[in-house]
């Protein structure tokens, strides 16, 4: 496993593979992997022969000084687990790397990132837009490998990918639960206790209200409701938001139908989570 930490060198790396015509597949995360962050690079080992993972904590991607500052970091750790999965390259640049000057260059796409959490959190989806973008240049993979945990940052990229005529493939993977049942998030390294046992009511919650959906329950204001009160009797909870999407277009439903994604943020002692479960029929 090659370690780089420059563009030249991360350049000079994937010609070398180009020109032994290896097929690229591409994670990129912001370190602290967990099981989710590994899950997308077996799924990416299947279908490619020369995996890149880029490590970088992106700070146009942070609305709160705060939470970039927090955000956890243990790249010794990283790269110990990047080299048990023998993964080909991993590329973790300093922020001078990626952004020697601020960027003039300003990607949006309001019709998806003006929604659920983009509302909350302005500035966000711009900023990760922009970070993949440049990756993607930098890289050229063949095809890049995404959480559905971040279902609406998934649709993004996919979509910006095909509005560019990018030739890459997003492929959006299945969001990896604890046995608990929290969906794995670095964030969650930030929970006490109490915060963990708190935050495991958010799938419950999404279970539930998916059981009351396969019973007949179609009207999206009643199923938040089911979802809110759960959520909220852990007393370290606090709603950010649930909503009910067609999984297309992230637009609000007015009857919850098959395919249709329910997506909820909800801030557990101060650390944002967020959460998803698909309306279907598979077992919960
Ligand atoms: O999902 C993440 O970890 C980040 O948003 C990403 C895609 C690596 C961009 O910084």
């Amino acid at each position: 496993m090659k370690v780089v930490k420059s563009k030249i060198e991360l350049k000079q790396e994937i010609y070398k593979a180009k020109q032994e015509n290896k097929i690229i597949g591409f994670v990129p995360t912001m370190g602290y992997l967990h099981e989710g962050h590994l899950s997308l690079i077996r799924e990416a080992k299947k279908e490619c022969d020369y995996i890149v993972v880029s490590i970088f904590v992106n700070p146009k991607q942070f609305n709160s000084e705060e939470d970039l500052k927090k955000y956890p970091r243990d790249y010794e750790r990283d790269l110990n687990l990047l080299e048990k999965e023998a993964i080909d390259l991993v590329f973790m640049p300093e922020i001078e790397e990626i952004y020697p000057e601020d960027p003039k260059i300003f990607i949006d796409m309001p019709s998806l990132t003006n929604k659920l959490c983009g509302i909350h959190r302005p500035g966000h989806f711009q900023g990760v837009l922009l970070v993949v973008l440049k990756l993607f240049h930098l890289v050229e993979p063949n095809k890049a490998y995404f959480g559905k945990k971040d279902y609406q940052q998934y649709k993004i990229i996919k979509q910006m990918v095909k509005d560019l005529d990018m030739d890459i493939e997003v492929i959006g993977c299945p969001l990896i639960r604890e046995d608990s049942g929290i969906a794995l998030s670095s964030r969650n390294a930030r929970l006490s206790n109490k915060g963990y046992s708190d935050a495991q009511l958010i799938y419950r919650a999404l279970q539930i209200a998916k059981k009351e959906w396969l019973k007949g329950e179609t009207k999206p204001e009643t199923l938040k409701e089911i979802i809110k009160d759960i959520i909220e009797t852990g007393s370290l909870n606090r709603v950010e938001y649930i909503e009910i999407v067609d999984p297309e277009n992230l637009e609000n439903v007015k009857e919850a139908k098959e395919g249709d994604i329910i997506a909820v943020a909800v801030y557990t002692e101060n650390v944002r989570l967020i959460d998803n479960i698909e309306l279907n029929r598979e077992d919960i």
